[in-house]
C-alpha cells in the first residue's frame, strides 16, 4: 500500500515525503515540475535512504493518472499539486480555479474510481479571511477570501464536504496551514519561490544572500505590539509531521471528514522575525518601513489545541530554527 503524494517534488510535498518514509509508509509522487525540480526526489532518497516511484505528469491528465492507480496500489492521496501563489492567481484566476479546482475534482474522481476513499487536503488559514477573533479555532467563520488562490481552497473544502455528505464512506482531512517557513535541516530540499519573492522569509534570505537590497516591512501602523504585521510561522518539517499523524488517524479511526489548523499558536512580528533572523544565523537583514500591503491583515495566528488533542501533534520548532534552516537551505544552494 502506498500513498500518492501530487506535488510531491514541491516544498511541502518533498518534506512530507520524507517524513512518510521516516515512518515507514511507500510512497509514490507524481509531479509536473512547473514550481520544483526533479533533482528534489534524488535529495529525498539520499536523505532517507529510500526509495519510491514517480511520475513526471501533470495531476489533471486523467488518462495518465488512471495509469498511476492501475500500477500501484494507492491506499490514500496527499494533494500538494495546488498553485499557491497570491498574486499570480489575481493575474491568472482561471488557471488557478482550472489546476487547483479542476485538478481536485479529477483526483477525487479518479480516487472514486479506483475505490480510494483517504484524502488529505492542504488548505490554508486564508480560508478565514480577516478573521473575526484570535487565535482562530477551526470552528471560526470561513469566507471571505481575498484572492482566487484563497478562494479556491475555500471551494475545495466545501467541495469535501458536499463529497462527504453524499458518501460517508470517505475518510478526508483538510488541513489549515499557517505560514510554512524554514527547510530540512539537512540544508538539501527547501523553498525555492521563481523571480522576487512575496513572502517574508523567502525575501529575508534573500535579502540576507546580497541578493535583495533591503526589506520593506509592509506597514507598521498595524495594532499589533510594535506596529508590524503578526503572523503564525511554522516550521515546514512540524508541518510534514502533521500530515503523518493525520493520515494515521484516517487509517485507524472511524470515516470522517476531520479539519484542523496547522499553526505554533504563537505570532511573530515582521520586525520579530528580523530580530530573530539576526539571531540565529548572524546575517543582518537591512529594511525601510513601506505602506500597507493591501489585502493584508494585521494579525493571524491559530488556536492548534484540536490538533494537539485529536492527532497528537504539536509543533515544536522554534522561531530560531525556522530562521536557521532558511537560511541553511539558501547558503548550501549559493556554494554551489
Ligand atoms: C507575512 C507578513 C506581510 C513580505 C500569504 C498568503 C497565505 C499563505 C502564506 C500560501 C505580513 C509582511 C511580507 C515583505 C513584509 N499561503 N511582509 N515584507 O501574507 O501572511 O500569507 O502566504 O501559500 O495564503 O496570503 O504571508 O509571508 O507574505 O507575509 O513586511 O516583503 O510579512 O505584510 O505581515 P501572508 P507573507
Amino acid at each position: 500500500m502506498a500513498v500518492l503524494l501530487p506535488g510531491g517534488a514541491g516544498y511541502i510535498g518533498s518534506h512530507t515525503a520524507i517524513e512518510l518514509l521516516e515512518a515507514g509508509k511507500d510512497i509514490v509522487i507524481i509531479d509536473d515540475y512547473s514550481n520544483s525540480k526533479p533533482e528534489v526526489l534524488e535529495e529525498i532518497k539520499k536523505i532517507t535512504g529510500k526509495t519510491f516511484k514517480s511520475y513526471e505528469m501533470d495531476y489533471r491528465d486523467r488518462e495518465k493518472l488512471e495509469k498511476v492507480f492501475e500500477e500501484n496500489d494507492i491506499e490514500a492521496v496527499i494533494n500538494f499539486a495546488g498553485f499557491k501563489a497570491v498574486g499570480e492567481s489575481v493575474a491568472k484566476p482561471l488557471a488557478y480555479y482550472d489546476n487547483n479546482i479542476g485538478g481536485a475534482v479529477i483526483m477525487l474522481e479518479t480516487m472514486k474510481k479506483y475505490g480510494v476513499k483517504k484524502f488529505i487536503f492542504s488548505s490554508s488559514a486564508t480560508v478565514y479571511g480577516d478573521p473575526e477573533v484570535i487565535p482562530i479555532t477551526e470552528e471560526c467563520k470561513t469566507g471571505g477570501t481575498t484572492n482566487p488562490y484563497g478562494t479556491t481552497k475555500l471551494f475545495i473544502e466545501q467541495i469535501l464536504k458536499d463529497l462527504y455528505t453524499s458518501d460517508n464512506s470517505w475518510d478526508i482531512c483538510i488541513l489549515r496551514y499557517f505560514n510554512p517557513v524554514g527547510a530540512h535541516e539537512s540544508g538539501r530540499i527547501g523553498e525555492e519561490p521563481q523571480g522576487i519573492p512575496n513572502n517574508l522569509m523567502p525575501y529575508i534570505v534573500r535579502v540576507a544572500a546580497g541578493q535583495l537590497e533591503q526589506l520593506s516591512v509592509f506597514g507598521n501602523d498595524y495594532n499589533t505590539p510594535d506596529g508590524t504585521g503578526v503572523r503564525d510561522y511554522i516550521h515546514v518539517v512540524d508541518l510534514a509531521k502533521g500530515h503523518v499523524l493525520a493520515l494515521e488517524k484516517l487509517e485507524k479511526e472511524q470515516q470522517g471528514l476531520y479539519i484542523y489548523n496547522l499553526g505554533t499558536g504563537t505570532g511573530y512580528s515582521v520586525l520579530d522575525m528580523v530580530k530573530t533572523f539576526k539571531k540565529a544565523t548572524g546575517q543582518k537583514v537591512p529594511y525601510k518601513i513601506a505602506p500597507r500591503r493591501p489585502g493584508d491583515i494585521a494579525a493571524c495566528y491559530a488556536d492548534p489545541k484540536k490538533a494537539k488533542e485529536e492527532l497528537g501533534w504539536e509543533a515544536t520548532k522554534t522561531l530560531e530554527d525556522m530562521c536557521r534552516d532558511s537560511w541553511n537551505y539558501i547558503k548550501n544552494r549559493k556554494g554551489e
